[in-house]
């Protein structure tokens, strides 16, 4: 089968920039991303391509090859659906706030809803394709649904996680290490096999059965946060010890079979997926009775709260066990460089720390939005909120504050007048620094009193 019409579900950041990159590369198809949020598709639509509603490196050039020639955006579900050939759903699911499962299974109500949307809507047999990250077990629920409330037509399932991360995305896409898909129908599977053939080598497109493949979604994140919580282990270790934990990272990295990557210390890992999908899998082998499964993978996320909880308990007690009425500048809240998102940032929760400890924060992040930092922090109470300022300059950010926190690794902040920043600052000039990013000889030699995650002051 030859596919033709390819609706996505979906204009997050995966759905975006997955399938701006399939229209980019395979010109013969029509690409229709749709969203029930308005204001997002408007952005997707916006000319200025300034206004893009996620920021990727990469993505505008994509979009000017691709909108408007073979891929559009819309918010007409329906339509979308009845045209396409093929549907990929790519919708959010969080971790479930109520209920059964309450704050470990992924809330699976949106993939529902696309389910029986897409049950109503059809007219003809279609492929469905599932993007999103999911339980295991999620196809069948869909197929379920799709084949109880169609009318007679035939859906095919497929699981085809998306692996790219944030911030590399358009190259992650462009160059995939593999790609995945599972099904059972070999006609569905060949047809999506033949859309990531026009540009990825064949060798790397792997087909599993529709389990192994949501299952390896799930395992590829929890090993690489798992990764990132053992390293954060050792940082503490290392602080108490006198050793550096990026010269233990480099050290061990260099054995080909640790590998040097996913190894920096941090101030703890955030995004959208890692925790969603431990507490997923967590939740996964304990509805199985597997509770020593369920309890070793519950480990990377209590490493990762408690390094978190420790960053900010180390700045309080360094300024003197209070912080009170002190100007704390943050310098940056997405999860990570170069990308705005903020899901999980580990900014957030030492933001929130620091302000219950009354402290004044003052935050610049290049790329995320004051609308946004303030919807982080909508647990905050009013008189909490008026503790936060959110600045358009890293320069004023940190004037007059007691203590800097580097907390995302943007480039940019090597780039700065530090020298500038020390004169501006109140003395002792303190920098906290999550990400290791900044030159420590040469903070030291300023005069700033410098510290890192994973290297002792001692
Ligand atoms: C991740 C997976 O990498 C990707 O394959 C999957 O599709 C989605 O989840 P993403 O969350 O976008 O991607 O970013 P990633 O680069 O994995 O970083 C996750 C978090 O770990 C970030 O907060 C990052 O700063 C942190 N991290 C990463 C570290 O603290 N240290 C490291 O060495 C690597
Ligand atoms: P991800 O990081 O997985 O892409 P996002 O939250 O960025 O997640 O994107 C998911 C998108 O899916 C959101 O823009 C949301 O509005 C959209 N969405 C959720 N449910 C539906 C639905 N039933 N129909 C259309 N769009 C939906």
């Amino acid at each position: 089968m030859k596919i033709k019409s390819i609706c996505c579900i979906g204009a997050g950041y995966v759905g975006g920039p997955t399938m701006a990159v399939i229209a980019q590369k395979c010109p013969d198809i029509k690409v229709t991303i749709v969203d029930l949020n308005e204001s997002r598709i408007a952005a997707w639509n916006d000319s200025n391509l300034e206004n893009l509603p996620i920021y990727e490196p990469g993505l505008a050039d994509v979009i000017t090859d691709a909108r408007g020639r073979n891929l559009f955006f819309s918010t007409d579900v329906d339509k979308a659906i009845d045209e396409a050939q093929m549907i990929f759903i790519s919708v959010n699911t969080p971790t479930k706030n109520y209920g059964v499962g309450k704050g470990m299974a992924a809330d699976l109500k949106y993939i529902e809803l696309c389910a029986r949307q897409i049950a109503r809507v059809s007219k003809h047999d279609k492929i469905v394709v599932e993007k999103s990250t999911l339980p295991v077990r999620t196809a069948e629920a869909i197929k379920n649904i799709l084949d109880n409330t169609g009318n007679g037509v035939q859906f095919q399932i497929l699981s085809n996680p998306e692996f790219l991360a944030e911030g590399t995305a358009v190259q992650d896409l462009h160059n995939p290490d593999r790609v995945l898909i599972g099904g059972e129908n070999e006609e569905a599977i060949s047809a999506l096999f033949d859309i990531y053939s026009n540009w990825v080598p064949k060798e790397k497109i792997l087909t599993t059965n529709v389990w192994s493949s949501e299952l390896s979604k799930l395992t590829a994140n929890a090993f690489l946060a798992q990764r990132v919580s053992s390293i954060n282990s050792i940082s503490e270790l290392c602080e108490k010890t006198g050793a550096d934990v990026s010269e233990v990272a480099k050290a061990i990295g260099m054995d080909a079979r640790i590998g040097s990557k996913f190894l920096k210390a941090s101030v703890g890992f955030g995004g959208s997926c890692f925790q969603k999908d431990i507490l997923n899998l967590v939740y996964i082998a304990k509805s199985y009775g597997l509770h020593e499964v369920a309890d070793y993978w519950e480990q990377v996320i209590i490493m990762n709260d408690h390094q978190k909880n420790r960053f900010s308990q180390n700045i309080i007690k360094t300024l003197y066990n209070t912080v009170s009425g002190k100007k704390i500048a943050l310098l940056g809240w997405a999860f990570k460089k170069d990308t705005n998102d903020t899901r999980e940032s580990a900014a957030i929760n030492i933001a929130q720390n620091l302000i219950s400890e009354q402290a004044n924060i003052a935050v610049y992040d290049p790329k995320v939005s004051e609308k946004q930092i303030k919807l982080d922090l909508l647990d905050l109470d009013e008189k909490q909120m008026d503790l936060i300022n959110v600045s358009q300059d890293p320069y004023e950010a940190c004037s007059n504050s007691h203590a800097i926190a580097i907390l995302t690794e943007w480039d940019e902040f090597n780039t700065y007048d530090w020298k500038k920043i020390y004169n501006n600052m109140l003395k002792p000039a303190f920098v906290f620094d999550g990400r290791n990013l900044l030159d420590k000889k040469q903070m030291i030699e300023i005069g700033f009193t410098y510290i890192a995650v994973g290297s002792s002051n001692l």
